[in-house]
């Protein structure tokens, strides 16, 4: 039986026996997305409950092709060392590759991987839609398709996601910003500025609607103002304010650009910035203009708790992020592969996400926010950086 063969009926599997619970991922918020989902099963089909009576020996030799987006970002480095080294402790052969956030050259290191023999990729995707020929490739050879963290939209060759709860990223970070500025007491009216991520990543749709789910209500009725004007109104209009390619460069120019424009004679009091690329810009946009920490510094949220981002939080510079272990994801990922390359089926699925043609079973991951009081806790005791790494 091949690789495909096993994921596509170990899919039907799960999702006949129902232990697929819903997750973020619907464009809707409001939509039903816990239906469960009835699949009449084939009688000509082997029945998936029974064990194979033919199966594969453990294929611990595969080779396995990992391609992540860039190097420019602290976290895919993480995320590549780590699933790389888990896998060759596992035995697996692997090539790791780096797409300099380039589509096109993201397109040929797996095409190469392919030519290489893979047999199953995990693709942390720059602009999923320009992958589409190369996946149908793979496709086509019976070669397994993991999205790492980012999905791989328009789709139907994709077999399987591993990623972290991502409408909850912007729920953890809405909610910090109505919390701390104590929304629902406090006078207001507070400036408030919007940032979302790269236009051609699903994620950053996810997240902006968790954020705005949380603080849309404050901005209706002019708790939150936004004198740039540069706020969506809605989470569908989230490309507005988005910055291609989460550039920190970007980010910075645009708030520069915002404070020079809108904020002569006043001051920004919150901004929303979906990770912390985009909030290093920020900050630095936020020096130079003159704000001080601990006098008029604004909330200003993050995500992935890099090392550079996490020294701002406990200079003051930065509110919050929200860390996502990559330990975890690329321990799930690693799992998974392994279960796949030795016949069985992902253990861990506990949700499925909507990539407009099919529900893609995931395994997802919790996340931590973490903030100046709880570095120690959140980041240091668990190992993540030591003390000296962030200068403590
Ligand atoms: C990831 C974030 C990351 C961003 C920029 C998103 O897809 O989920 O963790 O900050 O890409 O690389």
């Amino acid at each position: 039986m091949s690789l495909k063969k096993i994921a596509v009926l170990t899919a039907g599997m799960m999702i006949a026996m129902g232990t697929l619970a819903a997750c973020g991922g619907s464009d809707d918020p409001g939509e039903d997305t816990t239906a469960p989902v009835v699949d009449t099963p084939d009688p000509t089909e082997p029945d998936p409950t029974e064990p194979d009576p033919d199966p594969e020996p453990p294929s611990t030799d595969a080779l396995i092709g990992i391609t992540m987006p860039d190097r420019a970002l602290e976290r895919w480095n993480r995320d590549g060392e780590k699933l790389q080294a888990d896998l060759q402790a596992m035995g697996y052969q692997t090539d790791l590759q780096y797409g300099d956030n380039k589509p096109e050259q993201q397109v040929s290191q797996i095409e190469n991987q392919i030519n290489a023999g893979a047999t199953i990729l995990v693709i942390a995707s720059i602009d999923s839609n320009a992958l589409a020929p190369v996946l149908q490739t793979a496709a086509e050879q019976g070669i397994v398709i993991i999205a790492y963290d980012r999905l791989l939209m328009d789709t139907e060759n994709v077999d399987y996601y591993a990623t972290f709860d991502n409408v909850g990223v912007g729920t953890m970070q809405g909610e910090f910003m109505r919390d701390t500025a104590d929304l629902d007491n406090a006078e207001g009216p507070f400036n408030f500025e919007a940032f979302t991520g790269s236009d051609d990543d699903n994620n950053a749709k996810l997240f902006f609607q968790g954020a705005w789910d949380v603080l849309k209500p404050y901005y209706d009725d002019g708790k939150l103002v936004c004198p740039s004007g540069k706020c969506p109104e809605t989470v569908d209009s989230w490309t507005d304010v988005s910055i291609r390619g989460w550039s920190t460069e970007d980010a910075q120019t645009e708030m520069e650009n915002r404070l020079n424009s809108f904020y002569a004679d006043k001051k920004v009091d919150i901004v929303l910035s979906p990770n912390d690329s985009l909030a290093f810009g920020i900050a630095s946009a936020l020096d130079a203009a003159g704000y001080v920490p601990g006098e008029d510094w604004p909330l200003l949220t993050g995500q992935d708790a890099d090392e550079a981002n996490v020294k701002n939080i406990l200079a003051g510079k930065q509110s919050m992020s929200v860390f996502k272990d990559t330990r975890i994801l690329a321990g799930n990922v690693a799992t998974m592969v392994d279960e796949i390359a030795k016949g069985g089926s992902p253990s861990g699925i506990n949700g499925e996400y909507d990539n407009n043609v099919k529900m893609v079973p995931t395994v997802q991951a919790a996340l931590q926010a973490v903030t100046k009081d709880t570095v120690q806790a959140v980041l240091i005791d668990s190992g993540f950086y030591t003390a000296d790494q962030l200068g403590l």
